[in-house]
């Protein structure tokens, strides 16, 4: 997606954004373009303090004068908006392409509402097409991959497991690993987030089920605002 499509995204999100409001922030170059138009807003005089979901998005935050909060002083938000990879017509989401969906979960759980700014492309009918990202923590790693294609097999998917980065492993904010699985298709996401979350060493994992509230989706005729099909009127 190009650059002047995420700021469309963005700025369709900022739209929501009032003075006052707590704001998560989320990561990824589409959460970006947001930070980079919700500075120019603050520059011009809009109050707000933001909650960032990444050590990135605070850099850019402190560069562009976006005011920040910890989660700790502001452990109440109004909106979080944020990237996504997928986003399926309930939007359920699979997030953590950049590596920050424990931050990004915790954050927008911690939020009255969550607004996802996307292209048009990653609106899909059934997720997984892009691999699910699972936070792991480096103890145990090899027992903890057993398990998670142990859950995996049970549920039937016969699914390749990376751990990202490989001999250099990625090491997220929170000093976990990343695990990421090409389930290719995901039949049943809410059976398969109970199954990997009773894995001991696993922190999370990048389906987010039920916490989107609208998403906004840049493509070559305009935005589009989704709700989850479940809320729809008609
Ligand atoms: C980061 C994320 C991002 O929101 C997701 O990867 C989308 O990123 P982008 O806007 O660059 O396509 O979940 O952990």
């Amino acid at each position: 997606m190009s650059d002047q499509l995420k700021r469309q995204a963005a700025e369709a999100a900022l739209e929501e954004v009032t003075p006052g409001m707590r704001l998560g922030i989320g990561t990824g170059s589409t959460a970006e373009q947001f930070v980079r138009a919700l500075a120019e807003k603050v520059q011009g005089g809009l109050s707000v303090i933001g909650v960032p979901t990444s050590e990135r998005t605070a850099a850019l935050c402190r560069e562009l004068g976006v005011p920040l909060a910890t989660l700790e002083e502001c452990p109440e938000l109004d909106l979080t908006v944020d990237g996504a990879d997928e986003l399926d017509p309930k939007l359920r989401l699979i997030k953590g392409g950049g590596g920050a969906l424990l931050r990004e979960k915790i954050v927008a759980t911690a939020s009255r509402r969550m607004i996802v700014i996307a292209d048009a492309s990653k609106k899909v009918a059934r997720l997984g097409a892009f691999a699910l990202p699972v936070e792991v923590v480096p103890f145990g790693l090899r027992v903890t991959r057993n398990a998670v294609a142990r859950a995996l097999s049970n549920l039937g998917y016969d699914a390749p497991i990376l751990l990202r980065g490989g001999d250099t492993p990625f090491v997220t904010d929170g000093g976990h690993h990343i695990l990421d699985i090409d389930l290719r298709e995901i039949t049943d996401p809410e059976a398969l987030s109970r199954s990997l979350l009773d894995i001991p060493g696993v922190v999370d994992h990048g389906l987010f089920l039920g916490i989107a509230d609208a998403a906004y989706l840049a493509g070559a005729d305009g935005v589009e605002r989704l709700l989850p099909v479940a809320d729809q009127q008609n």
